[in-house]
């Protein structure tokens, strides 16, 4: 397994591009499925995620043709065989996401076999709400060892439905992009309440729609889908992860740096940027470089000594849960105490134990963490527990005084492309290394 050891205290500066978002991609993938002719989708980063759903789409039938154009890596998806419908418990586990093909599955071949997910390291990954927005447009659910059957009723079509999507812990995103998308195919009009508004969702929407179908209301609680009878091939360029570009914005903050980023979409960012800019991280449009909103070039610049805040992670438009890890690493070296409430997973505080072992101040009581700041992080050899904690622990090391070890970077693999390049071109000193040659000091 692989392990980055990080020289902190080098201020971030330069240019770097921001990538396909990973979790616009992996519901887009899958959405080809509903289709039996090409899907091109271009910009899609290479991730291990994304590497695990195209194993998967081969394994439901797909070739994948990869190809480059504008230096985006481009892919098209065919389904040439439809026969199997099963995504198996091996691949489910490794990849929570795969579920997304339920939905595309279930709708175009009539019956789906996806393994129910396991918890991960965030909590608990249930896919209740999906299973009962499946059921609600007539989709027969049954529980045979460890995974879920759906089949269509004996009509072979799935009906339109009103229904409402919401729970406990707000909507859903993957659920609300498979009842989108077995909607697309069913008879008659659906209506999603209480749908997710994620820029994710809308992205995705888009290609549908691209595909032939009548998608209303993406990015809004109420999504109105009227069915039709099947969709066709289109092309498609993911928009720019936001979650990346978050993480950039904060690595230049924890920094002092000075770094430009292309392809930020910022229009998804704005909770985000706001956070930011309280705490002193200005980030700034460049003038006149594009008019798209979800594509700029933004410029960032860091007060000496950063404010503290109060964060709450919410559904979109509120601050992502995606970036709560990130925020935390920041504000340990603010001016004051913050608190940071985690509203969506609240077990998401894995990073918390190993912040603590490079001098952070942190109070964790239940959803909430009470971050006193100190004047400097101290390198220490720290593990990485799932994705966005890899990444905190990586900004943390990044401003640490001395050597910080962070192991178990596959997490971070699983999300970012590359990372420890892109950082060092940024003037980062990391060093991928195999953990068997470390040695504990
Ligand atoms: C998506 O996961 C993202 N993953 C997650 O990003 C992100 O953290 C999450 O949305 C929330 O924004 C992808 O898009 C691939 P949810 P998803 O269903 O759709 C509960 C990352 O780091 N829930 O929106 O699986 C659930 O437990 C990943 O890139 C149910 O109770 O998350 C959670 O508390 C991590 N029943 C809340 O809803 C269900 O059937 C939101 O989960 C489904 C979800």
């Amino acid at each position: 397994m692989d392990a980055f050891t990080i020289h902190g205290g080098a201020p971030l500066s330069g240019r770097v591009r921001v990538n396909g978002s990973k979790n616009a991609a992996l519901p887009i993938l899958a959405a080809a499925l509903l289709t039996d002719e090409p899907v091109t989708i271009r910009d899609v980063p290479r991730l291990a995620d994304i590497s695990n759903m195209l194993r998967l789409l081969e394994r439901l039938g797909c070739t994948i043709d990869e190809h480059e154009s504008n230096g985006m890596r481009g892919l098209t998806i065919d389904v040439e065989d439809e026969s199997d419908n099963t995504a198996p418990y091996d691949v489910v586990r490794t990849m929570r996401a795969s579920v997304c093909v339920l939905g595309p599955l279930l709708a175009r071949r009539g019956m789906a076999r996806v393994s129910l997910p396991g918890g991960c390291a965030i909590g608990d990954r249930p896919i209740d709400l999906h299973l009962r927005g499946l059921e609600a447009l007539g989709a027969r659910i049954t529980l045979e060892g460890g995974d879920v059957v759906a089949r269509t009723p004996p009509t072979g079509r799935l009906i339109g439905k009103r229904l409402f999507l919401g729970g406990a812990n707000g909507p859903t995103v993957l659920g609300t992009a498979n009842i989108m998308c077995a909607a697309t195919l069913a008879k008659g009009t659906t209506i999603i309440e209480g749908a997710a508004c994620e820029p994710e969702v809308v992205d995705l929407a888009k290609l549908l729609n691209a595909m032939g179908a009548q998608v209303m209301g993406a990015g809004t609680p109420r999504i109105t889908v009227e069915g039709v009878e099947r969709l066709h091939g289109a092309t498609h360029t993911v928009i720019p992860d936001r979650i990346e570009a978050g993480t950039f914005l904060i690595a230049a903050g924890i920094t002092n740096g000075k770094v430009t980023l292309e392809n930020c979409p910022s229009d998804a960012l704005v909770a985000t940027l706001d956070q930011l800019e309280r705490v002193g991280v200005h980030v700034m449009a460049l003038p006149g470089r594009t008019e798209d909103p979800m594509r700029e070039t933004v410029e960032v610049q860091c007060e000496r000594r950063l404010k503290p805040t109060i964060v709450t992670t919410q559904p979109h438009p509120g601050f992502p849960t995606d970036l709560q890890a990130q925020m935390m690493a920041l504000l340990c070296v603010a001016d004051g105490n913050s608190v940071i409430t985690e509203r969506i997973f609240e077990q998401r505080f894995l990073h918390v134990a190993e912040l603590g072992r490079m001098g952070a101040n942190l109070f964790h009581q239940g959803p909430t963490v009470v971050v006193s700041g100190v004047r400097e992080l101290i390198g220490a050899p720290v593990m990485a527990s799932d994705l966005r904690a890899s990444a905190c622990l990586i900004i943390a090391g990044l401003a640490a005084r001395g050597q910080t070890t962070v192991r178990r970077v596959y997490h971070l693999d699983r999300g970012y492309e590359s990372m420890e390049k892109r950082l060092n071109s940024l003037g980062a000193l990391i060093e991928r290394v195999d953990e068997k040659q470390l040695v504990e000091i």
